[in-house]
């Protein structure tokens, strides 16, 4: 037994809903790329710790992470969730109704950049945010976020271990290049207390103090 699995195990149960979705993805030829369920319970355990009730999500697919998300919200709380492509987002929107989490959840279909400085001129705010879409865009993610997080906001993104790419000095695609910009950010900005949580292909979270340090 690895180690994952004894965790797992003990902490992580998917229910019926979680993997009826994950089934329904294979059925519609979607790409198996969701958060693993140990790097969800993170996220959703971060989420309650920090009583999180307005959360962004870039980047939905079929709603596997924004479920665990949702579920950590109060019944008041509030998800909006960014996706590009519509069939995806179509997919996701029937999986959040599955798991009685509509009330809660909106899905906005287009581009996360596009879409988020649209929130940010409309004076938008947020306690939790979660980046897990086109890396080439995540220092652009993280500045808009910084621009619409409440204090004592948590800022959480996925893959920023990069295939260990992001240590590698002979690695120098645009992808990289862009995660290791963000790393640095989220290290440097005096704003933000932060870690990556070496699981998966590394979970990044970072919480914005209440005011300038
Ligand atoms: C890794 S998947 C998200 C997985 C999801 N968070 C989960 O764990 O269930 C990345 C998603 O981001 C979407 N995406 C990529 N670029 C995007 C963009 N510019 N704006 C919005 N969504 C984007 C992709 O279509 C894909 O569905």
């Amino acid at each position: 037994m690895s180690d994952t699995e004894y965790i797992n195990d003990l902490y992580v149960q998917e229910d019926k809903v979680l993997l009826k979705i994950k089934a329904s993805m294979k059925q519609h030829g979607m790409p198996q790329i969701s958060l693993s369920a140990q790097s969800a319970k993170i996220l959703y355990l971060w989420a309650k710790v920090g009583q999180a009730k307005s959360m962004l999500e870039v980047g939905t697919l079929a709603g596997y992470s924004g479920i665990w998300l949702a579920r950590a919200l109060p019944e008041t709380g509030t998800l909006l969730t960014l996706e590009l492509n519509p069939r995806f987002a179509q997919v996701a929107v029937e999986n959040f109704k599955l798991a009685g989490l509509q009330h809660k959840v909106k899905v906005q279909v287009g581009d996360a950049l596009a879409e988020m400085e649209r929130l940010q001129q409309l004076g938008t705010m947020f306690d939790f945010f979660f980046f897990d879409a086109d890396k080439l865009n995540y220092p652009k993610y993280l500045q808009l976020a910084l621009s619409m997080a409440e204090p004592g906001a948590i800022i959480a993104a996925d893959n920023t271990l990069w295939q260990g790419r992001v240590f590698d000095p002979a690695s120098i695609r645009p992808t990289t290049k862009s995660v290791r910009i963000f790393n640095k950010m989220l290290a440097e900005n005096n704003r933000l207390e932060s870690i990556i949580i070496p699981i998966g292909d590394g979970l990044s979270i970072a919480r914005v103090n209440d005011k300038l340090l």
